[in-house]
């Protein structure tokens, strides 16, 4: 049934070279100050920069829609918050509309230290996730039960080797992906803070608009799409990003992370836009074979993140820290290199409270794949990129 080879996975074209900005530096944005360009075809409807209570709010991108009706925006830098201080309840509900609207949020140089950085999380959420390297696994560099260590430093302070599997495990975040979507339980908001100085030569994380580039499918590709299930897998993406390392996960790395379920075509929070829920960790489409399945989620990853629909972040400053929705973008590191300096990353989790937290039921899943049997295989007119 499979109209390609299992080798041709591989050669899908998700590895991406370790340089931002790229060929093309009008496409790539610092987000600072007047450097920021804009990307979007079509005239905004809100200023450059504007006033939200004590907030000022500058927008990435955004998008005119076809019937001229308002724009929409992804990704905003926000200064004006008072980290000194706990943040009020105010001020949260103030960010949280925002988030919900931009779904990554920009903040530079908070000051925030371990504590108050899990105690801003807090305020977001009831639960963070726990830093599955906390009992003496791996690197424990950082100390904190909920803060995990993105860094490329061991805890004796040297880099990361080029032949840890730490090292191996990693090149899998250069992928895209969404935090956690291989939890049944998944996450809906990271936090990733920068520590002291950042990196030589330039440091990045890439952002994609999986809102947008839902709306910009054809119509009979969303009707396909709409009731799929996705079984997501931690070790399928290290796997990708390791063929040989990750062939297979060693049993107690297995055990702690069996797959998940979710599906596809999610809605997003705040207004309900719809949106795919898709990562590096999409292993299989529930009811099809794994070519197929790869076949799949690799074409709507590629759709996903073309440029338009992306923006990168640079790393200016101790303190930087960007806040996402997991459940409405995805993001990437750059893969680390042998030439790499420190850069000292640390993420808070904070677990999913909303209606998809739990993903789907045993009964949805059986469901899913009686019904994708049936359908059979999606077929595209033509290539979606
Ligand atoms: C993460 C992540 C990107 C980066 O922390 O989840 O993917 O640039 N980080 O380190
Ligand atoms: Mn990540």
């Amino acid at each position: 049934m499979s109209v390609f080879e299992a080798s041709h996975i591989y050669s899908l074209p998700r590895v991406y070279v370790n340089t931002c900005p790229g060929a093309d530096t009008s496409l790539v944005l610092r987000l600072k100050g007047s450097e920021e360009k804009p990307r979007c075809e079509g005239k905004p409807d809100r200023p450059k920069s504007f006033r939200k209570g004590s907030l000022t709010v500058t927008p990435v991108l955004h998008h005119s829609s076809a019937s001229g009706k308002r724009c929409t925006y992804f990704g905003a830098q926000v200064n004006g918050v008072d980290w000194s201080q706990a943040v009020s309840e105010d001020v949260v509900a103030q960010l949280k509309e925002l988030q919900d609207e931009y779904a990554v949020l920009i903040f530079r140089k908070t000051g925030l230290d371990n504590s108050r950085h899990v105690a801003f999380s807090r305020q977001l959420g009831q639960d963070l996730e726990i830093n599955p390297f906390f009992y003496g696994r791996e690197n424990d560099r950082i100390g904190d039960p909920f803060l995990w260590d993105v860094s490329n430093i061991n805890r004796d302070g040297s880099i990361v080797q080029p032949d840890s599997r730490r090292w191996h495990h990693s090149l899998g975040n250069a992928l895209w992906h969404t935090d956690s979507s291989y939890h049944q339980e998944r996450s809906k908001y990271s936090l990733l803070l920068s520590h002291g100085t950042p990196v030589r030569g330039g440091s990045w994380t890439h952002f994609a608009d999986t809102r947008q580039a839902y709306q910009d499918l054809p119509q009979h590709v969303k009707d396909q799409l709409e009731d799929l299930v996705v079984e997501h897998d931690l070790w399928h993406s290290r796997r990708l990003g390791s063929p040989t390392t990750f062939k297979e996960p060693l049993p107690h790395e297995r055990a702690a992370k069996p797959p998940a379920y979710h599906r596809l075509v999610q809605q997003a929070p705040g207004q309900g836009r719809k949106t795919l829920y898709i990562a590096a960790h999409a292993k299989l489409i529930v009811g099809w074979s794994y070519e197929d399945s790869q076949e799949l989620i690799w074409r709507l990853i590629e759709w996903c993140t073309q440029p338009k629909y992306v923006f990168s972040m640079e790393w200016l400053d101790g303190g930087d820290m960007v806040w996402w929705d997991n459940r409405q973008s995805m993001h990437r590191a750059n893969p680390y290199t042998t030439s790499m300096t420190a850069r000292d990353v640390r993420r808070a989790t904070i677990i999913d409270d909303g209606p998809s937290a739990w993903g789907v039921t045993e009964e949805e899943i059986a469901a899913a794949k009686h019904k994708a049997e049936q359908l059979g295989l999606l077929r595209w007119d033509s290539p979606l990129v």
